[in-house]
């Protein structure tokens, strides 16, 4: 049976970083089943606002259940790379005060073998986040060619055998289709040479499956694009990452929106001269570095081992740079 829970991770650090307001309006991108949206709650006042996004239709149901019992929450079927459609939608664009993003899939979507997205229990080859999307694992398994098979193995799954089992799945399917997750297991870890480790081999393409199937890292650098007119001057942007591919983006997207330009060393500038570019062009500051679980958190939750949280905060408007004119709504 499903676990119908998920233990929200590096919970304490993110309501820090989030540095709430009680009368301020938070979005969290990724409700799942809202265990860092029932905190932000427990923290925002009577005036308080939150929005919570999901793509996962067995989290939405959750999160009208909440939002049912609580005036201060509602919930939004979408994609969260839509996260500044939806504040121009809801009228706070550049009003919110901080946005949380927990990427990837929550135990519910992991432990329920239907979705399709573990081998450890056999089910049919789907990892569709949202259950009305159009492409599943089935039709990528079934249709893109060995070039662009190996190359999402190689580039999302960072597999050293990306095109070996590239070539196994090809050939496999011109007998018979892949339909469930334990034979598409099989058929990869059969074709990398090697002893079976701790991890099962089908681990990285099975990771990198799941990014191609989602779209994971487009959307995560759409939202984090967004995010930037999202937030108000002085807003919180909490990024939870759990892999290193994600995690990458979000620190290459805090650094460079921080700094601003990257200026060759070739070119002469002095210190003052960088001081103010970076005045004129950047946008977010970082707070501290990259926040990992402590023991006590890995000791009741393991899948925090591999979570990342990263904070920036949105800088001042410049002049230059439109404000978003929107009324809260
Ligand atoms: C790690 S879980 C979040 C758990 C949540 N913080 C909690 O405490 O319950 C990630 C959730 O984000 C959703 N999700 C992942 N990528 C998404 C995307 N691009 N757009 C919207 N939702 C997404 C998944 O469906 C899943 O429910």
């Amino acid at each position: 049976m499903a676990a119908l829970t998920h233990i929200p991770v590096l919970l304490a650090e993110c309501l820090t970083g989030l540095k709430i307001k009680p009368e301020g309006i938070y979005i969290d991108g990724t409700f799942g089943r809202g265990g860092h949206s029932r905190a932000i709650l427990a923290q925002l006042g009577p005036q308080g606002r939150l929005i919570g996004l999901d793509r996962d239709l067995s989290a939405v149901a959750v999160g009208e259940e909440l939002a049912a019992a609580d005036a201060r929450f509602s919930i939004v079927h979408t994609p969260f790379s839509r996260l500044k459609d939806v504040a121009a939608e809801l009228g706070i664009l550049g009003h919110v005060d901080g946005i949380l993003l927990d990427i990837g899939v929550s135990s519910p979507q992991l432990d329920d073998g239907a979705r399709g997205f573990s081998f450890d229990k056999d089910g049919p080859l789907d990892m569709r986040m949202d259950q009305s999307a159009e492409k599943s694992a089935a039709t990528v398994i079934a249709n893109y060619d060995e070039k662009q098979l190996a190359y999402i193995f190689k580039v999302y799954g960072e597999e050293r055998f990306a095109s070996k089992v590239a070539r196994a799945i090809v050939k496999r399917r011109e007998s018979a289709p892949f339909t469930t997750t334990r034979d598409l297991a099989a058929v990869i870890a059969a074709a990398i040479p090697g002893k079976p480790g701790p991890k099962h081999k089908a681990t990285r393409c099975f990771q990198a499956l799941r990014i191609e199937v989602n779209a994971e890292l487009e959307e995560l650098k759409q939202a984090l694009d967004g995010a930037l007119e999202v937030l108000a001057p002085g807003g919180r942007l909490c990024v939870i990452s759990f892999h290193s591919l994600e995690d990458r983006i979000v620190k290459n997207f805090m650094r460079d929106q921080s700094t601003g330009p990257q200026v060759p060393s070739h070119i002469p500038l002095t210190a003052a001269q960088l001081d103010e570019m970076r005045a004129q062009s950047a946008t977010l500051d970082v707070i501290g570095g990259a926040h990992k679980a402590s023991e006590a958190e890995l000791a009741h939750n393991v899948r925090a081992r591999s979570a990342t949280l990263r904070v920036a905060q949105r800088l001042a408007y410049r002049q230059d740079e439109s404000a978003p004119a929107s009324q809260v709504g």
